[in-house]
């Protein structure tokens, strides 16, 4: 069992994107013991959200909050909020595990008991889960005050969007997850809670608070292949995503028209040619595998198709795009990718 008490419970996760899939990961932590702080635009001292587990079953999260105000002094004229939100976790909210206060009717418990005191004012962020979404990451990451030796999880679609921003010092762990959350009203729901994979580029073994974690996160993975199943998803949300986006289908339509089926092939097989450029060990097969996860998730709107409805902007940098960075050092012309790109953009620059 999880021992909230223990040294590696004692170092607080950062939370940047408490949205959808941040939440996931907070519950998660949360009920591994950990502490988890959301960094917000505001200065609210505590986030309540309800999420909806694939049970039905409702879970109150309750964080902490902190001031995105970025480092130093800056940061520190911040204290008073924050030692507000110290003071509230010694109550009947919790710091560590989620645990709604007592009556709260019909919502389930979140995890342990809470044990681990909030980190001291202005202290740099040595644990980071980045899960905005991939434009806004260089925004929601400036004058962040990261430790030299931060771990921070990147918990988003496409690749590259922490590139350059860290120190170098940092250990990025990229987290892929085939769980899906939708907002439901003022909920977030699991609608499908899957495999999820860590990773990083670096050989080796996951970090010592892994095996916590993935005893409270379901079907939570650190594969040797991690590299492989990274660029699987990648080359299905460089495909699905932006395919129906641009012609406003649900995803099991791309495979039942030709035009599109054909349109898909053709970007399966350019994301093929990049990964075999970098890695000779690629299977070259992306086709079937998008094709089976756009028939699996036939009824789905992707969220670049729902990013596109609501005229917001998309995360084709960060999935295309990479693709598209990839091949210009590699010397490799990828038309299908450019053009789909450029139509995407056309629609919301
Ligand atoms: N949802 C899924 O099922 C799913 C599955 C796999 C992967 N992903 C990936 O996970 C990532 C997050 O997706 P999501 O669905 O969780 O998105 P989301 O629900 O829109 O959540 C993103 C959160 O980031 C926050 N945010 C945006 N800019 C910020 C900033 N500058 N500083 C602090 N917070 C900021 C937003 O806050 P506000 O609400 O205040 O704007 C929002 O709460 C994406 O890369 C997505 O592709 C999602």
């Amino acid at each position: 069992m999880t021992n909230p008490a223990s040294p590696d419970h004692a170092e607080p996760w950062y939370l940047l994107g408490a949205g959808n899939m941040g939440l996931l990961a907070a519950h998660y932590l949360q009920r591994a013991g950990f502490t988890v702080i959301v960094l917000r635009r505001d200065d609210t001292p505590t986030l309540e959200r309800t999420l909806i587990l694939p049970s039905g079953d409702p879970v109150l999260l309750q964080l902490l909050c902190e001031p995105l105000v970025g480092a130093g002094p800056a940061r520190e004229r911040e204290q008073s909020s924050r030692q507000d939100a110290r003071d509230l976790s010694k109550d009947a909210i919790n710091n560590a595990s989620g645990i709604p206060p007592a009556g709260a009717a019909g919502l389930s418990r979140a995890g342990p008991a809470p044990t681990n005191p909030a980190p001291a004012a202005g202290a740099p962020i040595r644990r980071l889960v980045v899960a905005c979404k991939a434009p806004f990451t260089v925004d929601a990451l400036a004058g962040l005050p990261l430790a030299a030796d931060a771990t921070v999880l990147r918990l988003q679609n496409g690749l590259g969007s922490l590139d350059g921003l860290l120190p170098d010092g940092a250990r990025m762990i990229e987290v892929v997850s085939a769980s899906a959350v939708k907002r439901d009203g003022d909920a977030h729901r699991v609608v499908a809670e899957n495999d999820t994979w860590m990773g990083e580029s670096a050989a080796g073994g996951p970090p010592a608070w892994f095996g916590a974690l993935s005893a409270h996160w379901p079907k939570l993975h650190w594969p040797d292949d991690f590299r492989h199943r990274q660029w699987r998803k990648l080359v299905g949300n460089a495909v699905i995503n932006p395919l129906t986006g641009l012609h406003d289908v649900a995803n099991g339509r791309i495979f039942q028209d030709p035009a599109l089926a054909g349109e898909a092939e053709q970007l399966a097989r350019e994301a093929d040619r990049v990964f075999t450029a970098l890695d000779p060990t690629w299977p070259g097969d992306s086709l079937p595998g998008v094709r089976a996860l756009a028939e699996a998730t036939a009824g789905n709107t992707s969220s670049m198709r729902a990013d596109m409805q609501a005229g917001a902007v998309t995360e084709i940098d960060a999935i295309n795009g990479w693709l598209l960075r990839q091949a210009e050092a590699l010397d490799i012309d990828l038309p299908a990718h450019r053009r789909i790109v450029a139509a995407v953009k056309a629609r919301h620059p």
